[in-house]
């Protein structure tokens, strides 16, 4: 920490694909057929300046001081080898130190039912996969949980899964890592700091309603209740490509920080962190400057 405040930023959805989306074999006898098919009409090109602004968000990080960086996912379109090494090279800069930089799959990048959906997410972000408090940890590396300097303690909980119906992009939390938030939340560790639970999914829409049942979060509620508990925190997500603050009177408060590269969408949070008073900060894209300038 360069000074008294912790200075954050919280980009997510930023869906990579490759030249080889379309054309690799496996994808045409597979779900990411029309997945790829999708894309090549309609998503492609809402991403194709992704690495001019990668570029201007990793200028962002080094202008402000940004002392950590969360991404809460879908960095992939199809969840293919080649989208991952294209993400991976793009951010780079942004993981060079792994202590401060958290993350969780999207459900893109967890594309395809096999048993092996998991695998290219863990092996491409295995630097940054590990736990400040282990032994919360019940389903493969989740919940991880990042204690930083005194104040902040992160929450990661992975809510993507595999859906075999192309049509499904719904994700769920399970029982055990509800179980181990719930323990964290109570854990004396934590509970005195001020509290970032990230992971991919929208418990909330940006009018307080849930999300569709094919594109939501399916235990939302009960993932809310166990968040409610937090009386310095907020959640942290995306999926929704749109950036967004909803508070919730009493309630744990929500930020989705849509997708930092979308063409027309692009925007992002920057949160200032001054012991549990969180100051939260709307960033955009203007394609003219090439830069991230803060919304009004
Ligand atoms: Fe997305
Ligand atoms: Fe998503």
């Amino acid at each position: 920490m360069k000074s008294d405040t912790l200075k954050i930023l919280h980009i997510s959805d930023l869906h990579f694909s490759s030249e080889n989306s379309i054309s690799n074999k496996t994808n045409l006898l597979s779900k990411r057929f029309i997945g790829a098919l999708n894309l090549h009409l309609h998503r492609k090109k809402l991403f194709n300046e992704n690495q001019k602004k990668i570029d201007a968000i990793i200028r962002f990080k080094k202008e402000h001081n940004i002392d950590l960086v969360i991404n809460t996912g879908d960095y992939t379109a199809l969840g293919l080898d080649s989208e991952f090494k294209s993400a991976i090279q793009s951010i780079k800069p942004l993981l060079s130190s792994p202590r401060d930089y958290v993350s969780v799959p999207g459900n893109h990048d967890i594309y395809v039912n096999t048993k092996k959906s998991h695998n290219l997410f863990e092996k491409y972000f295995k630097d940054i996969l590990f736990s400040d408090m282990p032994k919360y940890v019940t389903d493969r590396t989740w919940p991880l949980v990042r204690l930083v300097e005194d104040n902040l303690a992160v929450v990661a909980i992975n809510s993507a899964k595999a859906n075999i119906s192309p049509w499904n992009s719904s994700g769920v939390i399970s029982k055990k890592q509800l179980d181990s938030l719930d323990a964290i939340l109570k854990d004396k560790k934590v509970k005195d700091r001020f509290i970032m639970i990230i992971t991919h999914y929208a418990p909330r829409l940006s009018n307080n309603t849930p999300d569709k049942k094919l594109h939501g979060l399916k235990n939302a509620n009960e993932f809310l209740k166990v968040c409610d508990q937090v009386k310095n925190g907020a959640i942290m997500f995306g999926h929704i490509h749109k950036t967004y603050h909803l508070k919730r009177e009493d309630k744990i408060p929500l930020y989705c920080a849509g997708s930092a590269t979308m063409k027309d969408r692009e925007g992002f949070w920057m949160y200032e962190l001054t012991g549990k008073n969180l100051k939260a900060r709307k960033f955009t894209y203007s394609s003219k400057g090439g830069v991230y300038v803060e919304a009004v």
